[in-house]
């Protein structure tokens, strides 16, 4: 318990480090301080040579399927600021489209902050993916039932998911994000380049540590339980971070 508690302040100086200002003494469910209506501006026209965010993530930001992008509204702020930042700076590589590193930095740090807080702002009513529309086009979706276990118990080799990402993984900000009613093949691509060192901008490597001992099957299973789950659990009412 000592060393978890050490362990979670040590994270939490590293994550007040991204948005040490106004965002942070807001609290730790902060929904960003930036200019709303200039971040929604470049979500939906672009800036400069940066395209329009809604071509790859959707008009409600609720991701792509077939383009592998992630569900975004919704998600914490400062999670979202991190992910922009670490695309700037190439602490985060995007190796699915090639396209997020030059986005994030063809904007100004205000103008990150901006859209991070419209997205965190913006909500919707997605649900998570179509498991049956994915696995009709050929896609391997996994068990639900076998990835609830994993995602509220764990395993002998392996942690709960809710122990850092809350309950059904809807979020503990403002270190662990959303992963509740995230596009499937996004899930699924970030937990295998989590496991293969492809993405290593988590902090103090948690998600490596985790992703490693994960069998492809454990992959698609956890994948298909938190996109189609819900984010109430009975006996849990209290939602630590509403995002929909
Ligand atoms: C041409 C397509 C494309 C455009 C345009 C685009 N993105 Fe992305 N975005 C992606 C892809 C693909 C990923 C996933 C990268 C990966 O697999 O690591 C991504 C990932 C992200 C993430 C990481 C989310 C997470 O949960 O970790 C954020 C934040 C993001 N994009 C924000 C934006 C913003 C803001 C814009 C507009 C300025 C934008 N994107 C424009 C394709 C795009
Ligand atoms: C010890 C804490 C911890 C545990 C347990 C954990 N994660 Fe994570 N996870 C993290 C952290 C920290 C991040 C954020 C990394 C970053 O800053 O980019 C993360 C990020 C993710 C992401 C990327 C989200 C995005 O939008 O880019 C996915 C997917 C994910 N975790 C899935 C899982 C699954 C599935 C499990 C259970 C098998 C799990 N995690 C267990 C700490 C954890």
């Amino acid at each position: 318990m000592r060393r978890y508690l050490i362990l979670m302040s040590a994270m939490v100086f590293a994550a007040g480090t991204l948005a040490p200002t106004a965002a942070m003494s807001a609290g730790q469910y902060s929904k960003g301080d930036g200019n709303v209506s200039n971040g929604k501006t470049i979500y939906e026209q672009g800036k400069g040579d940066v395209p329009a965010c809604n071509s790859c993530h959707g008009v409600d930001g609720d991701g792509d399927d077939n383009m592998g992008t992630p569900r975004l509204t919704g998600q914490g702020f400062t999670f979202l600021l991190k992910q922009l930042e670490d695309f700037a700076t190439d602490k985060r590589m995007d190796e699915t489209m090639f396209v997020m590193n030059a986005n994030a930095k063809g904007m100004s740090p205000q103008d990150r902050r901006d859209v991070a807080t419209y997205l965190s702002q913006k909500r919707n009513s997605f649900a998570g993916s179509d498991l049956k529309e994915l696995t009709a086009n050929g896609i391997a979706t996994g068990k639900t039932n076998f990835g609830k276990s994993l995602v509220e118990i764990g395993s002998p080799e392996l942690s709960a998911c809710k122990s850092c990402h809350g309950y059904a993984g809807r979020g503990a900000p403002p270190i662990y994000p959303v992963i509740l009613n995230q596009r499937y093949t996004y899930l699924v691509s970030q937990l295998k380049k989590f496991r293969d060192g492809s993405r290593a901008n988590d902090v103090m490597g948690q998600m490596r540590a985790i992703a490693r001992k994960m069998s492809d099957d454990d992959i698609h299973n956890a994948a298909a339980y938190l996109t189609t789950a819900k984010s109430s659990t009975p006996g849990n009412i209290h939602t630590p971070y509403t995002f929909h």
